[in-house]
């Protein structure tokens, strides 16, 4: 079944402090935006729409030409991330596909492994799938300045990109967001519950290696496990085996 996929360029990485947007710093070598595609293609999707901020359409555009046999396009994003993630859905006109990747170019680690699992637990009937893994961390609520409660963690996951999506599911929560003007939701699946509370988002396997990239430690152990990654050889997805090469990058 055709997927399409969006992916989420247009934020300013603050966190990450840098003299460029976070879509832009650099990874070994090349923009964060570009693996992000990248990686998004070598998931097995159709059509790839890339959102950026307003100013910086014809640079992604030049920065992504490179990337050939894509079908790709690139619009404006807004200023949150949920606006951005529904301007990539409206941009999705003509035969849209029934299944939406959405994907935050600050995970360009991610693996093809992932999608498929996104994809093929959407395809088995969820409304969408999140990759997930346990939580590491104690979490707690704080308030004011007291800790006022602590969740049992062995009920608490990570959540991470990429995201998969039944297309009527993704649009009607980005439509009822839209409605009650909230731009709050750091996730799409966490959108779609709060809007459509029986939705059936469902948890497949997340991947520790596809670390999101917030702060500038995170491009430094990005840049470790990039190295590692292309010091193995991978089959099918699995790791069989370590070629003698070793990476230049990252240095
Ligand atoms: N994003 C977006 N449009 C926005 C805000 C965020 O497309 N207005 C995207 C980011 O580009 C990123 C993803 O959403 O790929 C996850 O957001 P986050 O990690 O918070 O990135 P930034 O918002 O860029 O970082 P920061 O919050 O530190 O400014
Ligand atoms: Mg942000």
């Amino acid at each position: 079944m055709p997927t399409d996929a969006i992916v989420l360029a247009a934020g300013a990485g603050e966190r990450l402090g840098g003299a460029v947007p976070k879509a832009f710093a650099l990874l070994a070598g090349e923009p964060l935006v570009v693996r992000a595609v990248r990686a998004v293609a070598a998931g097995g999707v159709d059509r790839i729409v890339v959102v950026v901020s307003p100013d910086r359409v014809a640079e992604v555009a030049d920065l992504l030409g490179a990337l050939e046999g894509l079908s790709l396009s690139i619009v404006a994003g807004g200023t949150s991330r949920v606006e951005s993630t529904r301007l990539g859905l409206a941009s999705l006109r003509g035969d849209p596909a029934d299944v939406v990747i959405v994907h935050d170019a600050a995970r360009p680690l991610a693996r093809r492994a992932t999608f498929r699992a996104a994809i093929e637990a959407v395809l088995a009937g969820a409304d969408g799938a999140s990759p997930t893994l346990p939580a590491l961390d104690t979490i707690a609520f704080v308030t004011g300045d007291r800790i006022t409660e602590v969740p049992t963690r062995s009920r608490l996951v990570r959540v991470q990109t990429p995201q998969a999506f039944r297309r009527d599911v993704l649009m009607s929560a980005h439509e009822a967001a839209a409605a009650a003007g909230d731009v709050s939701a750091t996730d799409d699946g966490g959108l779609v519950l709060r809007y459509l509370p029986d939705a059936r988002i469902v948890p497949v396997a997340g991947d520790e290696r596809n670390l999101k990239i917030t702060t500038p430690l995170d491009l430094e152990l990005a840049t470790r496990l990039l190295a590692q990654f292309e010091d193995e050889v991978e089959v099918s997805g699995e790791v069989v085996g370590r070629s003698s090469r070793r990476s230049s990058s990252g240095t």
